[in-house]
C-alpha cells in the first residue's frame, strides 16, 4: 500500500522519481507527489520544492514545473488511509517552514495525540494525514541543530505504529534519511549515486545491488554510500544482495496489461514452484524450507491456514488437498478475522500463513499472535525476505516472479501448487500410498502443459466474457472441490470488472439463492468430471428450469439443455482439478473487465499490498 522512492546523486532526481513511482503505482494510486532540494546559488540558499496532486503519477508528471530540479529527492504514490485523496493529503508532507519533507507508508497510531501536542506548540497542519505529524515532529527535533538522522531517530521514538519513511532536509542537502518499521525500505546502490524505494521493482532498472532494511533500522543515504543503524544509534552492517528477478519481469512485455501477462506466465510460474521439489524415487515432495522433520510432522494433528482475499481462497484449496492426501483435518480462515477473535493456539496444530506480497498486515498480525502464544507457523509466500516470510518458522517460497497487477493470478496458482506439494509430503509421511504419490507427482508435472493448453482457449473465452459482462451480476457455484474455485472466480470478476458476483456451494442453491435466478443473473458453474458430477448436473437442471443462463466450466461438453455455453478444461487428478478449473475464470474476469473498459491492473479503491488493518 503506497509506494516510496528516493534518489541522491549527481543527476536530476525527478526523472528517476517519476519513473520509480510509475513502477510502484500498483501499490496505491489515488495521489502522488515528489520533493527535491533545489541547490543553493550565490544568492539563494538550498530550498525544498514540492509538487503533489490528487490522481495518478501521469497527472503528477503533467503538473511538474519545468524547473523542478535537484540532486536529492523523494516521491510517493498513495492509497488513502487518513483523509480523502486530495492535493493536500498527498505526500510529501512538510513542516511549517517547508524545510523538512517526509514520505511515509504505514500508519501512525498515536497521530491524533501527537498532532494535538504539536499544534499546541505552533505546528500548522495542512492535511488530514498521520504523516504530517512526522514532518513537524522531525522539524521540532531539528530546531536545536544537530544531525537530521538524530532528529529522525528522536521523532520515531515518540511514534507508535508502522512506517517506511524517507526524509529530506533543505539544510542538510547531502543526505536522505530512511527508516523502516513494518513497511519495507530497500536501498539501491549505484555508481556515485544511491536510490531507495519501498519495493525493488522501482530500482531494478538502475541497480541490482540492494540492501533490505530490517524493522527498527534507519539509514543515512548519501551519493557515495550509506550507513545503517538502529533507533538507539548503534551502527549495523548490512551486506548488499543481488536482485535475481529479471528486469523484464517488471514490464508488461508486450501484453496489454500486467494481468494478462501474469495469467500467461502461469505455466512458467508453476514450473518454478515445482522446480527441484518433486521426489520421484519416493513419490513425494522435497521441501527444504519447512524446518520440520518427518517425526515432527507426524505429531501434527490439524492444519490451520490463514490468508486474506485470494490468498484465503487458495488456502481453502490447500486445506482440501491436505485433508484428501494426508487425511489431516485442515481449515482455512481469513487472517483478518482470526487475529481479532483471541484464537486458541494448539501445540499440535500447524499454522500456515499465505501471502503473495508477504506484507499483508492482517496476515502478519495473525502470524505474530500465533508466535506470541507459542504456535508454529509456516509461510507460503512469494516475496523473498518479506515481513511475513521472515516472521515464520519456515515455509515454501512460490518463486512465481513479481506479481504487479492488483488481482492475483499466477501467485494464486503457485500457492495451490505449493499446497499440493505440502499435502503430498504430509500424505507420504502418513498413509498416502506410493501409487497415489506417483499419481500426484505425475499430475503435478503435467500441470504447466495443461495450463498452456487452457490458455490456448483465450479467444473463445474472450467472446463469452464480452457477452456475460453485460449482465447485472453473476452467480458462481461449485461443490466441495469446486466451491473455492467458485469463490475465487467471483472475487476476480468483481475485483476487476465491478460486475457483482456471488459464490455459493452448488448444494446450497435451493436453500436461498435460487430465488435470484433469472435470465439477467447468469451462473458460472464448476462441473468437474468427478464423483459429484451427477449432483452438479442436477443443480444445472434446477437453474435452467428457472430460465437461468449457465456457463459451465467442465471436463467434457455439457448438453445444451443444461448449459448455454461450456468451456472444456484439461483433466488432472481430481485433487488438482480445482487449479485448472480456475484458469478460465481468470480469463473470463480479465476479458469482462476489458470489455467494460475498466482499469484492469489498478481497479478502483484497491491496492496491491494491504499493509493497513
Ligand atoms: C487478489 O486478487 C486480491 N487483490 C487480494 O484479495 C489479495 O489476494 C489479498 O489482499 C492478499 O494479498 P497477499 O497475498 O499479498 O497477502
Amino acid at each position: 500500500m503506497c509506494g516510496i522512492v528516493a534518489y541522491i546523486g549527481p543527476k536530476d532526481a525527478s526523472p528517476f522519481l517519476l519513473e520509480g513511482l510509475q513502477r510502484l503505482e500498483y501499490r496505491g494510486y489515488d495521489s502522488a507527489g515528489v520533493a527535491v532540494i533545489a541547490p543553493a546559488t550565490k544568492s539563494v540558499p538550498a530550498k525544498l520544492k514540492v509538487c503533489k496532486v490528487k490522481g495518478r503519477v501521469a497527472d503528477l508528471a503533467a503538473a511538474l514545473p519545468a524547473r523542478f530540479k535537484g540532486g536529492a529527492g523523494i516521491g510517493h504514490t498513495r492509497w488513502a488511509t487518513h483523509g480523502v485523496p486530495s492535493d493536500a493529503n498527498a505526500h510529501p508532507h512538510t513542516d511549517n517552514e517547508g524545510r523538512i519533507a517526509v514520505v511515509h507508508n504505514g500508519i501512525i497510531e498515536n497521530a491524533d495525540e501527537l498532532r494535538a501536542k504539536l499544534a499546541a506548540d505552533g505546528a500548522l497542519f495542512r492535511s488530514e494525514t498521520d504523516t504530517e505529524v512526522l514532518a513537524h515532529l522531525i522539524a521540532a527535533h531539528r530546531a536545536d541543530g544537530g544531525e537530521l538522522e538524530d532528529a529522525v531517530r528522536a521523532a520515531l521514538k515518540l511514534v507508535v505504529g508502522t512506517y517506511g519513511i524517507a526524509v529530506l532536509d533543505a539544510e542538510q542537502t547531502d543526505r536522505i534519511v530512511v527508516a523502516r518499521n513494518g513497511s519495507p525500505i530497500v536501498l539501491g546502490i549505484g555508481e556515485k549515486e544511491m536510490f531507495a524505494a519501498s519495493d525493488v521493482s522501482a530500482l531494478v532498472r538502475y541497480t541490482r545491488q540492494v540492501v533490505h532494511l530490517e524493522d527498527g533500522e534507519l539509514a543515512t543515504v548519501r551519493a557515495d554510500g550509506f550507513r545503517t543503524f538502529t533507533e538507539d544509534a548503534r551502527t549495523v552492517t548490512r551486506q548488499p544482495s543481488t536482485v535475481d528477478w529479471e528486469i523484464g519481469s517488471y514490464d508488461t512485455g508486450g501484453y496489454a496489461h500486467y494481468l494478462l501477462k501474469e495469467i500467461h506466465e502461469q505455466p512458467g510460474a508453476v514450473e518454478r514452484t515445482l522446480s527441484g521439489r518433486l521426489d520421484e524415487r519416493f513419490s513425494t515432495a522435497h521441501l527444504g524450507g519447512l524446518n520440520l522433520d518427518a517425526r515432527e510432522l507426524r505429531e501434527i494433528r490439524r492444519v490451520k491456514i490463514l490468508g486474506c482475499g485470494s490468498a484465503y481462497y487458495a488456502g481453502e484449496m490447500g486445506a482440501q488437498l491436505i485433508e484428501e492426501l494426508a487425511r489431516i483435518p485442515a481449515h482455512s480462515e481469513p487472517a483478518s478475522e482470526f487475529r481479532y477473535r483471541n484464537p486458541v493456539i494448539e501445540a499440535d496444530t500447524l499454522y500456515v500463513a499465505v501471502s503473495q506480497s508477504g506484507e499483508t498486515y492482517d496476515t502478519l498480525a495473525a502470524v505474530q499472535e500465533i508466535k506470541r502464544k507459542g504456535g508454529r507457523v509456516l509461510g507460503v509466500v512469494n516475496t523473498v525476505g518479506s515481513a511475513i516470510a521472515r516472521e515464520c518458522d519456515g515455509g515454501i517460497y512460490l518463486h512465481a516472479g513479481p506479481e504487479i497487477s492488483v488481482a492475483s493470478t499466477k501467485a494464486f496458482t503457485s500457492t495451490v501448487v505449493a499446497f499440493a506439494l505440502l499435502a503430498l509430503h504430509f500424505g507420504r509421511i502418513h498413509d498416502l500410498s506410493p501409487a497415489d504419490g506417483r499419481r500426484i507427482v505425475a499430475a503435478l508435472k503435467a500441470l504447466p502443459e495443461q495450463i498452456r493448453d487452457m490458455l490456448g482457449q483465450e479467444r473463445e473465452i474472450e467472446k463469452l466474457a464480452a457477452e456475460y459482462a453485460q449482465s447485472q451480476g453473476m452467480m458462481f457455484i461449485g461443490r466441495v472441490r469446486g466451491y473455492p474455485v467458485a469463490r475465487e472466480g467471483a472475487q476476480k470478476l468483481k475485483e476487476i470488472s465491478y460486475v457483482h458476483a456471488e459464490a455459493y456451494p452448488a448444494s446450497e442453491l435451493k436453500h436461498g439463492p435460487l430465488a435470484l435466478i433469472s435470465p439477467e443473473l447468469p451462473t458460472v458453474a464448476l462441473v468437474p468430471d468427478d464423483e459429484l458430477l451427477d449432483k452438479n448436473l442436477t443443480a444445472l437442471g434446477e437453474i435452467k428450469a428457472r430460465s437461468g443462463r449457465v456457463l459451465a466450466i467442465a471436463h467434457r461438453p455439457i448438453e445444451a439443455r443444461l448449459a448455454d455455453h461450456c468451456v472444456v478444461v484439461p483433466k488432472s487428478e481430481p485433487e488438482l482439478d480445482p487449479l485448472l478449473l480456475n484458469i478460465p475464470l481468470q480469463l473470463l474476469a480479465y476479458h469482462a473487465a476489458v470489455a467494460l473498459d475498466r482499469d484492469v491492473d489498478k481497479p478502483r479503491n484497491l491496492a496491491k499490498s494491504v499493509t493497513v488493518e
